[in-house]
């Protein structure tokens, strides 16, 4: 690939519509992202149907200003895991502007973009991931743990088997009526609280690396139901505390399971200052990196994308194996590796 080989990547599967712009696989030159929270707000989750008509609405506006003038070489869009109006409001458009700049096109996996996003720092990419390592997705839609022993390497170790932490935050949100996202709110609250106010249970599940958190968000329901003077902020820390324990356990004994000095966490939830601090602290014990996404890029945004798009090109380059195009959109996408 050429030193300035430009990449547009696109994200549209979930809430965020987005375009960025992505400069020899060093340089975020723009990273535009459009958030329908908003739109999404008044029903404390995501309607898929209200997403789909948003992402219509704006992929065009977001993809213009991304792009500019600027000449490019490759369009990537995510192709999975996500909602599929998204999916094919991204994919259609991809496609149309890859033929009309007869330039390559290449589907990416989503999830992959949000562990690539922890090599930005600012708009630089750092190369910060070091393998092997085990890798956290964790967001709204997602809680996987994975092995990677390189880019394009993995081994999925184990998925959330009902709610996803990001979504658990949600739901416990709309239970203490606190705003959408709940997570950040969650959070707010959580600051003046007792950690130790409310035992909620850890769901450790060993001997799995399956997560499960409904049951938590259900003794959260049950606590809330059986106490008419509850106080938010006790709420809110112990059952935060409960989630980062759950999350940084698990993930910590994956790491020492797997004899890895590196750990990658990226997703929506990994912007929580608890789980970073407590994450860091723990994995540094243990004489383990924990590489975090940097909070700005943490959440859905295209410029991950297009990275992943990048390492993928370069892998292909390196190996002489054709690169996978992987444009058919599937919302269960599961991660694959390249080879
Ligand atoms: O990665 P993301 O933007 O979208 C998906 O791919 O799902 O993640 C959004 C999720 C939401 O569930 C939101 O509540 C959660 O990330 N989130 C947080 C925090 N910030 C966002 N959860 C806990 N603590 C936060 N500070
Ligand atoms: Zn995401």
């Amino acid at each position: 690939m050429k030193k300035d080989f430009m990449i547009l990547g696109i994200e549209s599967t979930c809430d965020e519509t987005s375009a960025a712009l992505l400069k020899g696989g060093k340089e975020i030159v723009t990273n535009v992202i459009y958030s329908q929270i908003d739109e999404h707000k008044k029903y404390h989750g995501v309607v898929p149907e209200l997403a789909s008509r948003a992402h219509a609405a704006k992929i065009a506006t977001v993809i213009h200003e991304a792009l500019g003038d600027n000449p490019i070489d490759c369009v990537a869009f995510a192709s999975g895991p996500g909602l599929p109006g998204g999916l094919m409001v991204g994919r259609v458009a991809a496609e149309t502007l890859a033929n009309f700049k007869k330039v390559p096109i290449l589907g990416i996996n989503h999830l992959e973009g949000h562990i690539f996003a922890c090599d930005f720092e600012g708009t630089e990419v750092k190369n910060r991931l070091e393998f092997p390592l085990v890798a956290l997705v964790v967001s709204g839609g997602h809680t996987e743990l994975w092995y990677v022993k390189g880019y394009g390497e993995y081994k999925v170790l184990g998925k959330t088997r009902d709610d996803a932490a990001g979504e658990a935050f949600d739901k416990v949100a709309k239970l203490l009526g606190l705003a959408y996202p709940g997570g950040p709110q969650i959070s707010k609250q959580a600051l003046s609280g007792r950690r130790d106010a409310i035992h909620f249970p850890r769901p450790l599940m060993p001997g799995t690396w399956e997560f499960s958190f409904s049951g938590i968000k259900t003794a959260v329901s049950y606590y809330l139901r059986d106490h008419q003077n509850f106080n938010i902020p006790d709420v809110c820390a112990s059952f935060e505390e409960a989630m980062v324990e759950t999350l940084v356990t698990k993930t910590l004994l994956a790491a020492k399971k797997y004899k890895v000095r590196h750990i990658a966490i990226g997703g929506g939830v990994a912007a929580n200052t608890l789980l970073r601090e407590r994450m860091q602290q723990q994995a540094a014990q243990a004489g383990i990196t924990a590489h975090f996404v940097e909070r700005k890029l943490s959440s859905d945004n295209a410029a991950m994308i297009a990275l992943a798009a990048y390492k993928k090109l370069e892998h292909a380059e390196k190996t002489g194996k054709p690169v996978k195009k992987n444009i058919d959109i599937n919302p269960n996408m599961k991660v694959r590796s390249w080879d």
